[in-house]
């Protein structure tokens, strides 16, 4: 378990002396664990001035760590913000097919945010980003066990009785799939409704599931991850969760394994500022999202997770829209 952070650690975001390298570097900010390791191997990084050779590296408070020279950033409070991915949009830092991005999108104000897991390119709804890689990590795994949930179109339709036994998982094509609470919202011409809540997070799960239902994904919208809801965000925009509500909601046992820090302060990084384009120096963003046209809403409302009820709660949260 992480220890809570000493008072004065120097920046690097180390603990106590022993922490690995690789995972320092990614939970400052700079890069996702499997990155750092790739700059390390690249010999990118150095730790009080020469080369890290292996990502296993412990280093303590007193170490200084930099990325290519630079310094590695200062700690800063862990964050979480709420996404309203718009599909046509990869999950990916660089898309090799030259596709455009989720972080190409973001408004570069923001902080430097790494996604909570992934949707595919076509998937809409929410997407969960953070600055903090422990805390992508700890919300990822399965153990933690927060519910996805889905609303799902699809053409064709399916026999109640085996939506229902998706609760007792099922095998397709080798993979195996935990428990789905699955339910028919409704059924329009050839087209069916449906909700779904997972706590796997495993690739094309939805798609693969009702695929071996006969059944085709034509929309998929994620509306809700664990305790935080899409809700009325509009599509593009990014609202950030209240830091009260984060900690609450993560309780005691996730803040410690994320290694979640809400005393650290909150940085501006000079480097994340916009550019003083004409439209954004006048205030306009470059390109206005378009407004949320979401699916009919079911007769009623998906179960919340566990816990309050909420996104980012009240007073009125701070929005920030993609460009
Ligand atoms: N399941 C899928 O098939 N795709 C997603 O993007 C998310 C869940």
């Amino acid at each position: 378990m992480a220890k809570k952070a000493p008072k004065e650690d120097n920046g690097t975001g180390a603990r106590s002396a022993g922490e690995r390298i690789a995972k320092v570097i990614s939970r400052a900010g700079a890069a996702s664990r499997r990155d750092a390791e790739r700059l390390i191997a690249d010999g990118r990084v150095t730790l009080n001035g020469t080369a890290v050779t292996t990502p296993a590296t412990l280093v303590g408070p007193e170490d200084t760590i930099a990325i290519d020279g630079a310094p590695l950033p200062a700690r800063e409070r862990t964050r979480l913000f709420l996404y309203h991915k718009p599909k046509g949009l990869v999950v990916a830092a660089r898309d090799p097919e030259g596709r455009p991005t989720v972080q190409a999108a973001l408004d570069p104000a923001l902080p430097r945010l790494q996604p909570v897991g992934r949707l595919d390119i076509n998937t809409e709804g929410l997407l969960l980003l953070t600055n903090d890689g422990g805390l992508k990590r700890v919300l990822e795994l399965p153990s933690t066990g927060w519910v996805r949930r889905y609303r799902v179109r699809c053409h064709g339709t399916v026999a109640l009785e085996r939506l229902e036994a998706l609760k007792n998982g099922i095998t397709v094509e080798g993979v195996r799939y935990g428990p789905v609470d699955a339910r028919l919202d409704r059924v329009q011409g050839a087209n069916s409704w449906l909700t779904l809540g997972l706590r796997e997070g495993k690739n094309r799960e939805v798609k693969n599931i009702l695929a071996a239902l006969g059944l085709t994904v034509t929309r998929l919208i994620r509306i809700s991850y664990g305790p935080f809801q899409l809700g009325e965000l509009r599509r593009g925009a990014v609202e950030e969760v209240r830091g009260r509500i984060l900690k609450d909601q993560l309780g005691k046992k996730l803040t410690e394994a994320s290694g979640a820090d809400f005393e650290a302060p909150l940085r501006e990084d000079p480097s994340r500022k916009p550019p003083s384009s004409p439209a954004r120096a006048e205030g306009r963003p470059a390109r206005k999202p378009a407004p949320a046209k979401m699916p009919p809403e079911p007769s009623h409302r998906p179960p919340r997770g566990k816990g309050k009820p909420t996104s980012s709660g009240r007073p009125a949260p701070r929005r920030r829209d993609a460009r």
